[in-house]
This record gives C-alpha cells, structure tokens and sequence, in this order.
C-alpha cells in the first residue's frame, strides 16, 4: 500500500484543445499542508475538480488512503474523507447558516447522535457561532469563507481541499483565516491542499509548494526553494509586485 494519503500519477484533462492538466503527479502525506501555485489559467482549480469527481480525468491514476477514486461521483469522495471549498463561495442559498453546515453532515461518515450541536461546535471553531441563524445570503465575503470551511469540515474530511481562501479579503480577514486554517491542521491533525494567490501568508502556511504552469509542474519544493525557483520566477512571482512576498 502507498504510504501517501493522497498519491496522484500522470493525470491529464484536456478541454478541446487546451491540454488544462498535463501528466500531473502529486503526493501529499498525511498531515502535510502542500500548497498549489501558479498563474491563473494554470490548471489549479482544474486539478481540485478532478481530485474531487467534479470533473473526471482523461488519463491518470488518483488513489486516497491506497484504494482509487478516479471517476467516482463528488459525494462518493466526500464519503471517503475529501472536502473542498470553492474559489467562489457557494452557500445554499435560502438556508441559515447552520443549515448550510447541518447538510454537510448528513453522510455516513457522521455518526453524532445531536447533528445541531457538532454544527454549532463547528460554527464556534470557524467563529460563526453568533450567526448561526442568519440567512447565508447576508453573510460578508470573509464570513462566507468561515462558512464554507466550515461546511467542509462537516463532512468529517481527512483532507481538506481549500481554493483561494483568502480571495477578496482584507488584509485583517486573511489573517485570521490563516490562523483558522493553521489551527485545523494542528488541532484536528488534517491534510491540506491549499491554493493561494496570497503569497506572503500561503508560504507561511504550507511545508511544500508544487507549482504549475500552462498544466504542468513547473517545480516543487519547501517554500525557501519554490521562491528563488527559476521557472517559478519567470512563470510567477515575477509578475508579482514585490510587496506581495514582503
Ligand atoms: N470546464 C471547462 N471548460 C473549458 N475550459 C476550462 C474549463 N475549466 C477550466 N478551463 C480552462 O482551463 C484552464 C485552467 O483553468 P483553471 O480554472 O484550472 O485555472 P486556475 O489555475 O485555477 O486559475 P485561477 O488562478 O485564475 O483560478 C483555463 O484556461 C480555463 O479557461
Ligand atoms: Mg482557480
């Protein structure tokens, strides 16, 4: 059995012409915060909806906890211990937001007996216990991430796929989130896939980049190797202004 919780070999997505994901690998063991980089268009995203069963792969092996899960449907996977967040938030519209984290506990890997106190434990860990009841509509852009992670963590996951987190935020929310985000991985021993454009706070956060451009892996490494990395540089950061690593 592989010793990686999440092991991803030569997978490829092409949409018509455009080749989004090529002959990607990835291997995250448990307990990593791996971060995925790249410029926009890079296939990010597009690797999320893959490693999820929103979208299946062309080629390529996808394996979670040693068994495969390439082409299985996006609840099946949740089942199995993988959540996401969405890089535009998503709540369900027309329900409060305990609502929006009771539906996310509804799978068999859920086993409490009181549903609404594990969401309102889950609302107070993410700092959106006082909202519980407001209808997800009104939340504010940083409260809809705490909602979304929420939602996510629901699920019960081992790995936790999180897609620009930080997008839209001021600076105040972005720390916070981080220190959310920080705090899950060390107090619930979770793995995460973290994308990020934020790259002063996405490479405090994660022990290894991979990242990617035009599809491919352009490089890999702890975050000191990744922003001195030629290609990385040339693909990325140079296109960054300076601040945005100070
Ligand atoms: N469903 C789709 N159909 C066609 N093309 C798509 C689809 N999804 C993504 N693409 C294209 O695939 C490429 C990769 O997109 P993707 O959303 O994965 O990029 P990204 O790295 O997440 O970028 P960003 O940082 O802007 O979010 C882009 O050129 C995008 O237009
Ligand atoms: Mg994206």
């Amino acid at each position: 059995m592989s010793d990686y919780l999440l092991d991803v070999k030569q997978i490829n997505k092409r949409f018509g012409g455009l080749h989004a994901v090529r002959d990607v690998n990835l291997q995250v063991r448990r307990g990593e915060i791996v971060g995925i980089l790249g410029p926009n268009g890079a296939g990010k995203t597009t690797l999320f909806n893959l490693l999820t069963g929103f979208i299946p792969p062309d080629e390529g092996t996808v394996n979670f906890q040693g068994r495969s899960i390439r082409g299985l449907k996006p609840h099946k996977i949740v089942n199995l211990g993988v959540a996401r967040t969405f890089q535009l938030c998503r709540p369900f519209v027309g329900m409060s937001v305990i609502e929006n984290v009771l539906v996310g506990s509804l799978g068999p890997r859920v086993s409490d007996v009181d549903l609404g106190a594990r969401a309102m434990h889950l609302l107070s860990e993410v700092g959106l216990a006082e909202k519980a009841d407001t209808p997800s509509e009104l939340l504010s852009y940083g409260d809809l991430r705490r909602l979304e992670i929420a939602r996510a963590l629901a699920t019960d996951p081992e790995l936790l796929l999180l897609d620009e987190p930080f997008a839209g935020l001021g600076s105040a929310e972005i720390e916070s989130i981080s220190a959310l985000i920080r705090k899950l991985h060390t107090e619930k021993n979770l793995t995460i896939l973290l994308i990020e454009h934020k790259l002063r706070e996405f490479m405090q956060l994660v022990s290894r980049v991979v990242a990617l451009d035009f599809g491919e892996v352009i490089a890999e490494g702890v975050p000191a190797e990744i922003v001195s990395h030629p290609r990385v540089i040339e693909a990325y950061i140079g296109k960054q202004t300076p601040e945005a690593l100070a």
